[in-house]
């Protein structure tokens, strides 16, 4: 085989984290895992096909690792030094972008220090897909981390094909237009052929966005941009004029690993051991969340804390398990919302638990799939109750688990997810009146409604799982391939 270093690729993926961990092996030597994420298992396939790599970082400061294969994938690490990582990775990306483009819910940090350096990263990225590209190659760029990488790589590589999808939300203008960097973002996402996000609403807000800062035409999802130079478009993306696609390509989960999941006997026996160290209440309740401030948990416990106290749910019967997974622990934000959360589970416990039972089984760990699985085994009572969220990827992943069509799904209006799961009990978090008697409802349901609504939940996630959604978007994607005869015609001008 060739040198990796040396080697082009017709299919170029680039994201912040490249799609693995190192682990330790039995022997002590360090290796690689390929995480369980379900865009690495969708692409996988797509990668192999068409002789794949994956740019990424690998979660370490100052890590010299070369271009590596594991698993058959080609891996090729970004360095980014402790500094980048404060500025561009803790800074603008989860500082800035991720409360501004999760509607405020916190404060974002406009800081020209954390813009300057997620300007230089997103060039470090530019630079290696630009590398490592075939020619005429397809280039995949991934989230909020990088909305600069498709400029930057037109301007390196004219000749690539270039698509991102954006898998948080995109606000509406009136928020996004406090970003004091908004043109340069826009500019640097328009430098893709095909831009895909969650919603319908969020591809309206991004083509909002673009009339506001350009005045260009947006009709039907695409934008026809001029050519360099003219209007109000002054940079030196194209001499020619060229059209961008933005739409919604719903993403979504290996729906078919959860059912694989469920069959496997010692999953099922993991449930039930599970029910049974919770004291085998009548109702398990279950969030599942990284601890994020966009999550809604504290309105959820809110809620569940106000039925205790009004004697509507009771502890002796039901719990409420609450598994969440350390995120971005150096943020400030992210820090004083862990203080906030345990500080109320503490005092829903001291008030509401008996020394038999917990109000609120909170966890704050991370847990493999298997395990994940045995929880919405267990679980009667799913609660996701975002302000605000792309997609929201545990919804489904807990409607996949339920091939016994049982099982309540409450579901906020705010979570992407929402769009396709209607037949969830769909909540406002903020009426923590509505959510308290969704609560009731779900708890209350009865057997033949909880399996008429769950078939039709399993019937959309089944169908349309994350091969799909990476189908759907490299499929539009390569429509948008210039035609040779496009191109000598170009070339003619
Ligand atoms: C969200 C983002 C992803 C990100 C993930 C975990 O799902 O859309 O891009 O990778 O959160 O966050 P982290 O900061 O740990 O990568």
């Amino acid at each position: 085989m060739a040198d990796i270093e040396d080697e082009r690729f017709d299919f170029v993926v680039v994201a912040n984290r490249l799609p693995v961990d190192r682990i330790t092996t039995h022997d002590g030597s360090p290796s690689w895992k390929t995480s369980p994420g379900g865009l690495v298992t969708a692409l996988e396939p797509v990668m192999r096909a068409n002789d794949g790599a994956w740019i990424g970082w690998t979660g370490t400061a100052d890590d010299d690792q070369d271009a590596f294969e594991t698993g058959g994938l080609h891996l090729v690490p970004v360095r980014l030094s402790a500094s980048e990582i404060e500025l561009y990775y803790e800074g603008f990306s989860n500082d800035t972008i991720w409360p501004l483009y999760h509607d405020v819910i916190a404060q974002p940090t406009y800081s020209r220090r954390f813009w300057e350096a997620y300007v230089e990263v997103n060039r470090k990225f530019a630079e290696a897909a630009a590398a490592i590209a075939a020619d005429a190659g397809t280039v995949w760029v991934q989230d909020y981390q990088l909305q600069l990488v498709p400029r930057m790589l037109r301007e390196l590589r004219p000749d690539l094909v270039i698509g991102f999808f954006n898998h948080i939300p995109f606000p509406a203008y009136g928020l996004f237009s406090q970003l004091p960097w908004r043109r340069e973002i826009v500019e640097g996402l328009l430098g893709a052929d095909l831009i895909g996000f969650q919603r319908r609403a969020d591809a309206g807000n991004f083509l909002r966005a673009v009339r506001r800062l350009f005045h260009v035409p947006t009709g039907h999802g695409r934008v026809e941009l001029p050519a360099a130079g003219e209007g109000r478009w002054p940079n030196s993306m194209s001499d020619q004029p060229r059209t961008v696609v933005a739409r919604h390509f719903p993403i979504s989960i290996d729906a078919r690993s959860y059912v694989e999941l469920v069959e496997r006997q010692d999953v099922r026996d993991r449930a039930a051991q599970i029910r049974h160290d919770l004291g085998n209440p009548s109702t398990i309740m279950l969030g599942v969340d990284r601890l994020d401030y966009t999550k809604g948990i504290r309105h959820r416990f809110a809620a569940y804390a106000e039925l205790l106290a009004e004697g509507k749910l009771d502890v002796d019967d039901t719990v409420l398990v609450q598994i969440a997974s350390p995120s971005r622990e150096r943020v400030e934000t992210y820090k004083a919302l862990r203080d906030e959360i345990e500080l109320t589970v503490g005092r829903v416990n001291g008030e509401y638990g008996t020394i038999a039972h917990s109000a609120i089984n909170y966890l704050h760990h991370g847990y493999p799939r298997e395990e994940m699985v045995a929880l919405f085994l267990a679980a009667d009572v799913m609660l996701v109750t975002a302000l605000r969220d792309g997609m929201n990827l545990v919804a489904k992943e807990y409607v996949a688990t339920r091939a016994d069509d049982d099982g309540v799904l409450v579901l906020s209006e705010f979570a992407g997810a929402a769009d396709e799961l209607k037949q969830a009990l769909l909540v406002n978090p903020h009426d923590i009146e509505g959510l308290k008697r969704a609560m009731l409802t779900a708890v209350h349901m009865s057997r033949q409604e909880r399996r008429t609504r769950m078939r039709a939940l399993r019937h959309r996630v089944l169908t349309h799982d994350v091969e799909r959604w990476s189908k759907d978007f490299l499929d539009a994607l390569a429509q948008l391939r210039p035609t040779e005869s496009a191109k000598a015609a170009a070339a003619a001008e």
